[in-house]
Order: C-alpha cells, then structure tokens, then sequence
C-alpha cells in the first residue's frame, strides 16, 4: 500500500484518463493527492468519469482532446497549467486497435491507429516539455505499450508497431530529458481482465482462455495491478528510475519466450 501523501501536490495529465486502465491510473493518482486532468475524445464519458472521481473527493477536470491533433493536445496540457499551476506527470495511456490480418489492413486503419498511439504519444510528451521542466518534483512521463510490440503481434500489426515505436521513443527522451530532470518509462500489461482492450483483442476473437494460459500466473491482471506500476513510477520512489520498460504481465513474456 502506498502512502496517502504519495502524490499529493502533483499535477498529472492522462489521456484515455476516462476509461479502463487510464481511469484506473486516475483514481489512484487521486486518491493518492493528485490532481488530475483526463483528456480524450468522448464528452459524455468523460462528464460521467469526473462526477465518480470528484464523489471521491479527488481534484479532478476533464478536457476534451483528440490526441491525433497537436495543436489540440498543446492546448488540453496548457490549460490544465494555467488551472493547476503546473504539470508534474504525463501519462500516455490513450490508445486504439482492433484485430485485423494486416493483409486486410487498410493503409487509414493503419494510419489512425499509429496516429492515435505512436503520434498521439508524440505529441503529448512534446507539448508537455517545457512544463515538466519546471516541475518542482521533476517531471514524469509514462506510456502503456505491450510487450507485444517487442515480439510482434499477429493480427495487430498497426499496434505493434506504433507500441514499439512508443518504447523507443520513451528510451531517448529518457536520455535526451534527463538532465531536464524527466523521468520517462513505459509500462507493459498484460492481459488486464474487465477492459476494452481485452474485450475486442481476447473476447471477441476467442482467445481470451489462450491468453489466460500463455502467463505465468494463469489469470488475467487488474487494472490496479497496472494502476500501482504507475504510481511507483510517477512517485519520488522511482527517481533513479528513467528509460525504464515494466513488464506487469503475470509472466506472459516469459512464459511465451522460455515455454
Ligand atoms: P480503453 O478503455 O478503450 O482505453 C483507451 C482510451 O483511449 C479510451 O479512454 C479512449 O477514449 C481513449 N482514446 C482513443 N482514441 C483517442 C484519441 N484519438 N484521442 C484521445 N483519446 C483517445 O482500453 P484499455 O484496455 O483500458 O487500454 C488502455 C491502454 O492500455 C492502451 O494504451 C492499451 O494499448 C494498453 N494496454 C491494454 C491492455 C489490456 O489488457 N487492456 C494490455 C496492454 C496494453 P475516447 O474513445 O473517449 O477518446
Ligand atoms: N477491422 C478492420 N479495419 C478497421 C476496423 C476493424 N475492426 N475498425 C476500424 N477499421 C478501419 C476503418 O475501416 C477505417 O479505414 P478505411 O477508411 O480504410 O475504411 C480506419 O480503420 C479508421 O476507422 P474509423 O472508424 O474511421 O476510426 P475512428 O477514428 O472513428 O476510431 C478506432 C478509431 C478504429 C481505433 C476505434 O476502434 C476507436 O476509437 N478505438 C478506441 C478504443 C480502443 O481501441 N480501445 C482498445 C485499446 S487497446
């Protein structure tokens, strides 16, 4: 269990924060003193995420962004500066995918989820920048990937890609951000029970007992497990911790590689 004041005087921006594994990320972010500002597309969802998160006595705003549109991305993180005061925490979490054989793959399917994902990532750490340099905590960013993005992941190859795109974007910014004081690390779950992301990858194409099987643990995650990596990494525990990729995957990665 973390401390009550883990976070607490932070400012933290996460994007798909109003759904999932990102509003997982939020409410503990929350309750643990952040602040928090949930950026993506859908108004009513983000409407229905902050009364359930301020009913919890947590500080928390949303703003609607497309986080394929820069300008639209600069302008969410420059508000939520102007209303907070600050930006100590990025987490880029906000992503889209479905299956689909690359070979049926339209180059737009592809296109919008690299956009979304690998750009979207992009965007966001760029435009959070400067304000994480004057963190007074020194500045935090965190990404969601898959180890899939490592092995390749058949049926998924725009993910794939734009996830090991993310990685490798996250491991120079590591380099070329540390002596801003930025930390930057990305988290790889595995599959994490109750998510969209499960429901249309694992349910919906009938793997979801052969993807139970492939961890080491034999079940799926929760989106707590992933929401405490994201607090260890955003918090003064982790500051020695950049360039960092965490596999919180119940040991699928391993299994799939030493089985
Ligand atoms: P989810 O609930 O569908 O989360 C995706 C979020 O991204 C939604 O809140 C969505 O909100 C937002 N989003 C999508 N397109 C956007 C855009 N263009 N601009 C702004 N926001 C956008 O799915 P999830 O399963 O929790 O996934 C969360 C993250 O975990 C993703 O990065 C995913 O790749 C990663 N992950 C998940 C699993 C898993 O088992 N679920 C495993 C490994 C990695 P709107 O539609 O309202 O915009
Ligand atoms: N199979 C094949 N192609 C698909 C597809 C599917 N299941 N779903 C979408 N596409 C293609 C579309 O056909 C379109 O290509 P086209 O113009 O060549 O026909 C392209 O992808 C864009 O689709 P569109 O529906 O216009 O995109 P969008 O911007 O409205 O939505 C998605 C983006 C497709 C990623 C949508 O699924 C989404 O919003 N996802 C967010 C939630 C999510 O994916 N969560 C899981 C995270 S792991």
């Amino acid at each position: 269990m973390f401390k009550a004041d883990t976070l607490e005087g932070r400012v933290a921006f996460i994007t798909g924060g109003a759904s999932g594994i990102g509003m997982e990320i939020a409410e503990m972010y929350g309750r643990l003193g952040a602040t928090v500002m949930l950026a993506s597309r859908n108004q009513e969802r983000l409407d229905a995420a902050v009364s359930i998160m301020a009913g919890q006595g947590i500080k928390v705003a949303a703003t609607r962004t497309d986080v394929r549109d820069y300008d639209d991305v600069k302008s969410a993180i420059d508000k939520t500066v102007k209303q907070f005061g600050a930006l100590d925490i990025l987490v880029n979490n906000a992503a889209g995918n479905f299956h689909c054989p690359t070979a049926e793959l339209s180059p737009n399917g592809w296109r919008t989820v690299i956009d979304i994902d690998l750009n979207g990532t992009f965007y966001g750490c760029h435009a959070a920048y400067e304000h994480l340099k004057r963190s007074s905590f020194g500045g935090s960013i965190i990404s969601i990937i898959t180890m899939l993005g490592v092995s390749g992941w058949p049926g998924a190859a725009h993910a794939a890609a734009a996830k090991s795109g993310i990685l490798a974007l996250s491991r120079t910014l590591a380099v070329e951000w540390g002596e801003d004081n930025i930390r930057v690390n990305t988290i790889s779950p595995g599959p994490i029970g109750d998510t969209e992301g499960v429901r249309r990858m694992y349910q919906e194409t009938g793997r979801e007992e052969l993807e139970r099987k492939k961890t080491a643990l034999g079940h799926l995650g929760r989106k707590a497990d992933i929401a405490n990596a994201a607090v260890y990494l955003a918090s003064d525990l982790a500051s020695y911790v950049t360039g960092e990729n965490m596999v919180v995957d119940g040991g699928r990665w391993l299994k799939y590689v030493a089985a």
